[in-house]
């Protein structure tokens, strides 16, 4: 099944996102233009546009066509108006809202300041659904790009994909062996460290009783500031995912012995510790503490 990125654009913001994750994630995108194009110059935008959103208006948009058997999930992208999400938005969730109603959604807005938590709220109530995959909200990111964007940009695709990936870690849930499958491509430290242990803790609990593998052969943690963060918050928070086997995925012999047994000390408070050379052999030891 396939993904589609529906969003509307004014100013270029949400349309370059669109791109950029239609590429990352390899999905498919529908521009939704009104019928009657909104005025984009000057201060007159702001009063026109700004209007119709508080208004709750529902223009007429140009036809399009979709065919929703071919899609599982639908990202929808707009920019803030008013706090809230802009009219063509509004007009093709209302049309289209059966066929939404059975498809993942996840939402991302562009601002310049704020008010994206308040539209998300009101589209999710538009869409009567629980809550949305995942979200994300960008500051004018064509006209000011940055680092930050970027970055917020990756964990949304990384979250839709379902798994997680930079130059330090990559992240993934086996779901026939109900493994998050953790592994460190090189040594990472602060954010670089923090971010892919999240993204494992987000998948964790997503998956209750899942086995936790970290393959540690290429980096292990060891910046103080991180180990307190591990044990402090990470390991704590990890316990009420459900989660009981840990398994290591080390060489037979490793040149850190030293940090291993300190983490192995204290996950062993509260986790069933395996290690083994390879991820069947680690597998087939957790496998074995269940069936015991
Ligand atoms: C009518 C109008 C109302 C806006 N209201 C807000 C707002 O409430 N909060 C905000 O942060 N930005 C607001 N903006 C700025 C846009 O949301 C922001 O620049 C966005 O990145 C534009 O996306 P686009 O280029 O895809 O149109 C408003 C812009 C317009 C035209």
């Amino acid at each position: 099944m396939k993904k589609l990125i529906v969003y509307y654009s004014m100013e270029g913001n949400s349309h370059f996102i669109a791109g950029k994750m239609a590429e990352k994630i390899s999905a498919d995108t529908l521009r939704l233009v009104p019928q009657k194009a909104y005025v984009d110059k000057g201060f007159a935008k702001f009063i026109w546009g700004g209007k119709s959103a508080v208004m709750a208006e529902k223009p007429k948009l140009m036809p399009y066509s979709v065919d929703f058997s071919l899609y599982d999930e639908i990202i929808i992208g707009f920019p803030i108006w008013a706090s809230t999400i802009t009219p063509p938005i509004r007009t093709f969730v209302c049309d289209n809202l059966n066929e939404l109603k059975k498809k993942k959604i996840s939402v991302y807005a562009c601002q310049a300041g704020n008010g994206a938590e308040k539209a998300m709220a009101k589209l999710q109530a538009l869409l009567g659904i629980d809550e949305f995959k995942a979200t994300a909200v960008f500051i004018d990111p064509k006209t000011r790009p940055s680092e930050k964007n970027e970055k917020i940009l990756d964990e949304f695709c990384n979250k839709i994909q379902g798994f997680f990936e930079s130059d330090f870690a990559r992240v993934d849930f086996i779901e026939k062996d109900n493994v998050v499958f953790h592994t460190w491509k090189k040594e990472a430290h602060f954010d670089d460290y923090r971010a892919p242990v999240t993204a494992s803790l987000e998948l964790l609990r997503a998956h209750k009783d899942s086995i936790f593998i970290v393959d540690a052969r290429n980096g292990f943690e060891d910046t103080k500031e991180d180990v307190e963060w591990g044990f402090n918050y990470f390991l704590p928070e990890m316990k009420k995912t459900g989660c009981k086997l840990w398994g290591f995925i080390l060489p037979e012999f490793s040149r850190i012995e030293g940090e291993i047994d300190l983490w192995t000390a204290e996950i062993e408070k509260n986790f069933r510790v395996i290690r083994g050379t390879s991820y069947d052999e680690v597998f087939k030891l957790a496998s074995d503490c269940y069936e015991q």
